[in-house]
């Protein structure tokens, strides 16, 4: 797989992010569907665009906003799939997420809470200010991406995905 990216995107935050995107496992989220229009991948990309911008304007820890903003929803299922007995999917996936990144990344525990409680309120409350910048950017996200309006990361050729 094969990821441009404008020149316009800075290179600090692509030098937070670069491992996870050449992860093969993480290239596997250009493969599911998410709200609508959008893949997995991108709405990922651009949740971690978005938190780590709002992250460093506020003054917070931009590599947690960058890296757990993109790991938020690393779960290689479709959401359709059926789930074991009892679960809802929306407080199954992010112990998913956080699982499937723990396998494949070092990830501090700040990290892996901010994913944990993405969802909330379906869901643990943020115990971070990180964690609550990629609770709020995930559901702007998933607004915008709904009204398929295109902002930040997914605006037209800023970033192209080449799955061959
Ligand atoms: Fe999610
Ligand atoms: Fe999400």
């Amino acid at each position: 797989m094969e990821i441009t990216v404008s020149d316009d995107i800075s290179a600090e935050f692509l030098g937070l992010v670069q491992t996870i995107l050449e992860d093969e496992e993480f290239c596997k989220l250009t493969r599911y569907r998410q709200h609508y229009q959008t893949t997995r991948f991108m709405h990922s990309l651009n949740v971690s665009y978005l938190s780590w911008r709002t992250a460093k304007k506020l003054g917070l820890e931009e590599r947690v906003a960058a890296r757990a903003g993109l790991l938020h929803d690393f779960c290689v299922y479709d959401f359709k799939d059926k789930l074991p007995k009892g679960q809802i999917q929306a407080f199954y996936h992010p112990k998913v997420a956080a699982k499937t990144s723990e396998e494949r990344f070092p990830l501090y525990e700040k990290e892996r809470q901010a994913i944990l409680s993405h969802m909330f309120p379906l869901g643990p409350v943020p115990r971070s200010r990180e964690a609550w910048v990629i609770s709020c950017m995930d559901k702007f996200c998933a607004c915008t991406e709904f009204l398929q309006v295109r902002v930040a990361l997914a605006r037209r050729n800023r970033v192209m995905v080449d799955c061959a």
